[in-house]
């Protein structure tokens, strides 16, 4: 599995992240913990969770962090954990929750559910526009200074609020945001996706500013909701996938499949694999997080680990 250290920090994250947003809630916990070995034999070591991980669900809250800190007390084995807080009240989607004491209450809670004193990399999983940049790095560097975080990202803020925030960083000496947490993924999402329920992907600007600041990439969604498996086919409508029809159906997203099945037949990989080599393969820092539900799925997501693909080839992806 290739490594992508993360600029700024002393961390070295695998090139694939495991996404658990279901684990110990639509994954079993016996289950999830099968997934996590299979992982880490795999060689990967960059778990991704959240606060409000399964609190959709009646006394959901904190599934998937309590699985992961479960599994790491079990195991005692050494990952780079990432979660993320600071989320709106999943009924209450309108009203932010990014001041400082939101920011501590969810921290804590995490630690908590985690089972940790410290996690290694620390999201704001959402926006707010209304608080100052300077608030909010001032908040999680009392955390960083605490000892309760490693280093910071921002998941879901535009680039301009990214921009600002680097900006404040770099003039006040303050702590930065290592890196963004948004959805990409080789197929681009259709008009008027990005954006619901304060959820971004990547368009060109975004890619733009990557390319040119370096800042580096978390990317979810990263194998198109499944959209690279090779169960869809141009002109065909799969049934119970209105989601993933709505989002990723385009005549451009599936020429990037066919161009992704041809390389990979000539690579001898799998569209899958290729799709997120797509996003490990940048010139900017780049994990891809991958949400597989299955032991099965979190190895051939893993296969990606040690691919590298030329400039050629992301640029003969795109099209
Ligand atoms: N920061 C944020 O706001 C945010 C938002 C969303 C997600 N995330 C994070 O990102 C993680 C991943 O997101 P995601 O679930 O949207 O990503 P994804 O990997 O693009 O989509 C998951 C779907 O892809 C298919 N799949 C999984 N592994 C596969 C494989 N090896 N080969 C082929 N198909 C495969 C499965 O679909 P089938 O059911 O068809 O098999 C699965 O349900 C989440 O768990 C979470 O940690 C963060």
């Amino acid at each position: 599995m290739r490594i992508i250290p993360l600029p700024g920090t002393n961390q070295k994250p695998s090139a694939i992240s495991l996404g658990t947003g279901g684990f110990g809630s639509s994954v079993p916990r016996d289950e999830a913990f099968k997934m996590l070995d299979t992982y880490a034999e795999a060689g990967g070591n960059f778990l991704d969770t959240a606060h409000c991980y399964a609190a959709w669900l009646p006394n959901g809250a904190g599934a998937s962090e309590r699985t992961l800190g479960a599994w790491l007390k079990a195991r005692k084995t050494s990952m780079i954990v990432a979660t993320k807080g600071a989320h709106p009240d999943l009924k209450k989607m309108e009203v932010p929750r990014m001041r400082p004491e939101h920011i501590a209450q969810d921290l804590r809670e995490s630690l908590e559910r985690l089972q940790l004193e410290r996690v290694d990399l620390y999201w704001l999983h959402r926006d707010d526009p209304n608080v100052p940049v300077g608030e909010v790095l001032g908040a999680l560097s009392e955390h960083i200074s605490a000892g309760r975080i490693g280093a910071i990202g921002a998941s879901n803020w535009t680039v301009a609020r990214l921009d600002a925030a680097a900006k404040y960083a770099q003039e006040k000496g303050s702590v930065a945001f290592c890196a963004s947490q948004i959805g990409w993924s080789l197929a681009r999402v259709n008009p008027g996706v990005s954006g619901q329920n304060g959820m971004l992907f990547m368009d060109d600007a975004t890619l733009a500013y990557h390319r040119k600041t370096k800042l580096a990439m978390a990317a979810y969604s990263s194998q198109g909701n499944g959209f690279f498996s090779g169960k869809y086919r141009r002109g065909e409508t799969p049934a119970n996938k209105q989601g993933l029809v709505k989002t990723y159906f385009s005549d451009a997203n599936f020429g990037r499949l066919e161009r992704a099945q041809a390389l990979a037949k000539k690579l001898g990989r799998t569209a899958n694999e290729v799709a997120l080599a797509y996003l490990t393969s940048q010139s900017f820092p780049t994990c891809a997080i991958a949400g597989p539900h299955s032991v099965e799925q979190v190895k051939s997501s893993c296969a990606a680990g040690d691919l590298l693909l030329s400039a050629d080839d992301l640029a003969s992806l795109e099209g």
